[in-house]
Parts: C-alpha cells; sequence; structure tokens
C-alpha cells in the first residue's frame, strides 16, 4: 500500500475551513481505520489475579456499605480500552462483584444483557423476573435486556460473582438505561434448571410460548457442564473439549452480543485454539496452567500464569494456548466472547 497524504501537508487555512464546517479529510486517517489485513486491537493479553483483587473486593466492604454502593462492584477494566472506560473487550464489560451476609441489592432492569459466573460463596439466589436462581460456583445466571432482577444473600460468608455485559456495546448505541422497581414477587420456587430444562435435548410442552429469542432458562448450573465435559472427555481422548451454552428451545447463543463457553484441559494438556477474530474473556472455574497468546504487541514473552479463580482476557486474530499444569486433574474455563456480534456482521 502506497502512502498517503498527512494532515499537515493541507494549508492550515482549509483545515480550519473543514473543522468550522465539521468536515474532516479521510485520507490521513484512513490507514488507521482500515490498516492492510489485520485490524487494530486495543483488548490487552491480561490476566486478573483473583488472589489481588479478593482482598480488595473485601476493602470495598468495609469501606462502602451498601446503601452508598447499590452495587459494590470493582471493574475488571482492560487498559488498552483506557480505564476509565470500563471495558474488558470492545463489547463486554466485567466486573467482581460483593455481597455481604444478609445484603441485597435492591429489584431492577436494564438494557444491557447481564450473566453472571459465581466465583465464590454461598446461600445468595438472584429472583429473575419472579423467578429465584440459586447461585453455585461456576453457576451462568442471565438476566436479558429488560429483565427485573434483584439479589438476596441469606448466607453466612461473602459472595462474590463475575458480572459479564454488553455494557459498552449498548452505551455506545446510546441506549444504555436502568430503572429501579418494586420487590419482587417470587413466582416459582425453583429456576427452570430443575425441571423444565433438566435434560438435554427434552423441553416442556406446558404453557410455553416457543419462538421468544431470549432463553427461557436463566440458570445454567455448572455441575451439568462439568458432568458434560467430563463425558466428552471419556469419549474423546485428544482433541479440544468445549461447549457452547445456548438456548434450550432453538440452539441460538444466549445473547446476539456474547456468546458464552466452556473448555475442559485433560491433565497435563496443551491446546491451542482454533484462531478467531473475536476477542476472549476466561475464568478459571478449576485448575491451574498457562496462557500464552502469539500475534499481539501486548502479549509478554512468557506465557501468564493463572489458578482457580482468575479471569483472563485476550484480543482476536491471535493464537491462543491453554496449558494445564496438573498432571492429575483436569482444569475448567468458561469463556465468554463477541462471535454472535461478529456472525451477525459478517465479520466471524
Ligand atoms: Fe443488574
Amino acid at each position: 500500500m502506497h502512502e498517503l497524504g498527512k494532515l499537515e501537508d493541507l494549508p492550515q487555512g482549509y483545515r480550519d475551513d473543514l473543522t468550522a464546517t465539521n468536515l474532516v479529510p479521510l485520507w490521513p486517517s484512513m490507514r488507521a481505520v482500515l490498516p492492510p489485513r489485520i485490524p487494530t486491537r486495543h483488548t490487552q493479553v491480561l490476566n486478573w489475579s483473583y488472589e489481588s483483587v479478593r482482598p480488595l473486593l473485601l476493602q470495598a466492604g468495609e469501606l462502602t456499605p451498601m446503601e452508598k454502593a447499590e452495587r459494590r462492584v470493582l471493574v475488571l477494566a482492560n487498559p488498552g480500552h483506557g480505564l476509565e472506560n470500563m471495558q474488558a473487550t470492545p463489547s463486554i464489560y466485567l466486573g467482581l462483584q460483593l455481597i455481604l451476609p444478609g445484603e441485597t441489592a435492591p429489584n431492577h432492569r436494564h438494557t444491557p444483557n447481564a450473566v453472571r459466573v459465581i466465583v465464590e460463596g454461598e446461600g445468595a439466589f438472584t429472583t429473575v423476573d419472579g423467578e429465584p436462581c440459586r447461585m453455585e460456583r461456576g453457576d451462568l445466571i442471565l438476566t436479558p435486556a429488560g429483565k427485573w432482577h434483584e439479589h438476596h444473600h441469606e448466607g453466612t460468608g461473602p459472595i462474590v460473582w463475575l458480572d459479564v455485559l454488553d455494557l459498552p456495546l449498548v452505551y455506545r448505541l446510546e441506549s444504555s438505561w436502568a430503572m429501579e422497581g418494586q420487590l419482587q414477587q417470587k413466582r416459582s420456587e425453583r429456576d427452570k434448571s430443575f425441571a423444565d430444562y433438566s435434560a438435554a435435548g427434552v423441553v416442556p410442552n406446558m404453557g410455553f410460548q416457543r419462538g421468544d429469542s431470549n432463553s427461557p432458562m436463566l440458570r445454567y448450573p455448572w455441575a451439568k457442564t462439568r458432568t458434560c465435559l467430563l463425558e466428552m472427555a471419556s469419549e474423546y481422548p485428544e482433541g479440544l473439549l468445549s461447549i457452547s451454552y445456548v438456548n434450550p428451545e432453538n440452539g441460538t447463543p444466549l445473547f446476539p452480543s456474547i456468546g458464552f463457553g466452556a473448555l475442559m484441559l485433560r491433565p497435563g494438556e496443551t491446546i491451542t485454539l482454533p484462531k478467531r477474530t473475536t476477542p476472549v474473556v476466561f475464568h478459571v472455574v478449576e485448575g491451574a496452567g498457562q496462557m500464552n497468546v502469539v500475534g499481539h504487541a501486548s502479549a509478554g514473552a512468557e506465557p501468564l500464569d493463572f489458578i482457580n479463580k482468575d479471569t483472563l482476557c485476550a484480543p482476536g486474530y491471535t493464537d491462543i494456548t491453554l496449558t494445564n499444569r496438573s498432571a492429575t486433574e483436569p482444569a475448567f474455563l468458561i469463556s465468554a466472547d463477541e462471535s454472535p456480534l461478529h456472525q451477525y456482521l459478517g465479520i466471524f
């Protein structure tokens, strides 16, 4: 590609006239927005080690009472996007939220889609549109755009979960807003993962209206995902062991914006993931290992170590290799990426 004219090549008077008329010449910036073959990626390779974050999160619990926080969250901000922009990737917001025993987060709803991945603690539940969703380690709890949700914690220790939202995307679409509501009335005693969607390939007929684009299942229990990955491991002695979380009625991703998945690393295994356009976030549910990223300036020469409860991030258009450090135990990671959006846009 040949070199294009620079802004400084233009007479100052002409540049001033353009500015006064709200005009910008494209050619000086064209290579920046349309670089040759590889996109500019602000997302940096990163590990938010839970060991570092946890004491700061508990400190937030001492420094800021719930009335002053409403949602007591430390945002996992990727410095490549500017910390103040609170982005892990272009479309994904990540936050670690702490609720102490007896605390509640008031009923509210918002336009961004949200999933929470339970990191530690027991005895909490999120009520989504009247459906109480128990929160256990590794579970995914969904609150699709516009659904009412409130959090309660009746356990004894702190509870921490990882919020995953498409907030940066919805914010840039100038469509991000929230509202508060009255305490919800429970409509059932248990979430739908217990009965309606307790088995893969079997869906309920009673009073269900098919065709809604939102997943009718709001809680994806980790225990079931883990069992599924272990069953796959006994069937397939080699190759990538991964699953996608989908709407059980129609197989589509949980949200149009963010795709969720989980993968298992066999003991001692090192595996390179298929190269993809979308950046990716990993949350380590079990085990310890290393992530090596090739193809981005932010990746250091050495792989990043990770352990249970860490959250990692890598940009797209890179080669990501994951290693399980244990020779005897499997490792499990939950992933979130922007693949549904990339597919919709035809750039995947
Ligand atoms: Fe919320």
